[in-house]
């Protein structure tokens, strides 16, 4: 094929994978919106090279007419999260999308592949709008952590150094870092449930302090504005102490409040 044919062929991947891009960083955008831990820390994607595309299909007896059908990865999408259970949330969140359908997964993480890669592969199906009509196409993702990202490019660079021939002791040292990859996401694990908790916590208390300002500035419009000038030092002082427990103390206590001038106003 002419070089000038395969940029049309691979034009509508080049969409796709831009479009996918797009549609995962407002996910990231939507759990930052409402204050939510995202399970995507980042996302980047390519096109397959074509000397890439030539070689693969060499190396599998692919025929070029057969390429689209059978190579699963021309275009590629990856989604970096921090933390492994990050990974699960991401892929539960692609299988539930209307614009997509997933037709192959492969988990390489609860058994790493023999290198020692890690790595979560969803293979799915994606249309993008093309001058020609509708095109259905094949898009790889890979989900991953920081760690295993780490990991992967790494070892990436030495497949590439020693192009098939990786000397064993090279693919000790792999295989050890591995090890000690799966040891860091462990830990990470750990801290990950702390971030959940400060999350929560910090949502709790944005609540607290909304009810409250909001009863306060009511407070204003209907009682005595020393009474309230009261209140409001009062708040400030709970604030500083950053104690939920008597900041909701004082919410239930503040409601009291505002509901007997409610009642006394319709008397
Ligand atoms: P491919 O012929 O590579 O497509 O293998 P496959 O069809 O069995 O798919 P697989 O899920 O094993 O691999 C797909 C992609 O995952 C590769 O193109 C790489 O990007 C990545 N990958 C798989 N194995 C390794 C590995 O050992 N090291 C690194 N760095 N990446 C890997
Ligand atoms: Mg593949």
């Amino acid at each position: 094929m002419e070089l000038q044919l395969w940029r049309a062929v691979l034009e509508p991947y080049a969409m796709a994978v831009d479009e996918l891009i797009v549609k995962m960083n407002h996910i990231k955008n939507e759990f930052e919106y409402v204050d939510q831990y995202s399970p995507i820390e980042s996302v980047n994607g390519r096109v397959k090279r074509i000397s890439s595309i030539l070689e693969k299909a060499q190396r599998k007896n692919i025929s070029l007419d057969d390429i689209e059908e059978k190579l699963d990865d021309i275009a590629g999408v990856r989604i970096i999260c921090r933390f492994v259970e990050d990974i699960g949330r991401v892929a539960e969140i692609i299988r539930k999308r209307s614009d997509m359908k997933v037709i192959q997964e492969k988990d390489y993480i609860t058994k790493s592949k023999d290198s020692g890669y890690r790595s979560y592969h969803m293979i799915v199906e994606y249309t993008v709008q093309t001058l020609k009509g509708p095109k259905n196409l094949k898009v790889e993702i890979q989900i991953r952590t920081l760690a295993m990202n780490f990991w992967a490019t790494v070892e990436h660079s030495l497949q590439y150094k020693y192009k098939g021939n990786m000397p064993e002791h090279v693919k000790d040292k792999l295989l050890r870092s591995a090890e000690a990859i799966v040891t860091l996401d462990n830990e990470m694990t750990v801290v990950r449930k702390e971030i959940m908790d400060a999350q929560i916590y910090y949502q709790l208390k944005k609540e607290l302090v909304t009810d409250i300002l909001s009863n306060i500035e009511n407070l204003y419009k209907v009682a005595n504005k020393r009474e309230v000038m009261k209140i409001q030092d009062e708040f400030l002082a709970i604030y500083e102490t950053d104690d939920l427990e008597r900041m909701s103390h004082f919410c239930k206590e503040l409601d009291i409040v505002a509901e007997s001038y409610r009642a006394q106003r319709l008397h």
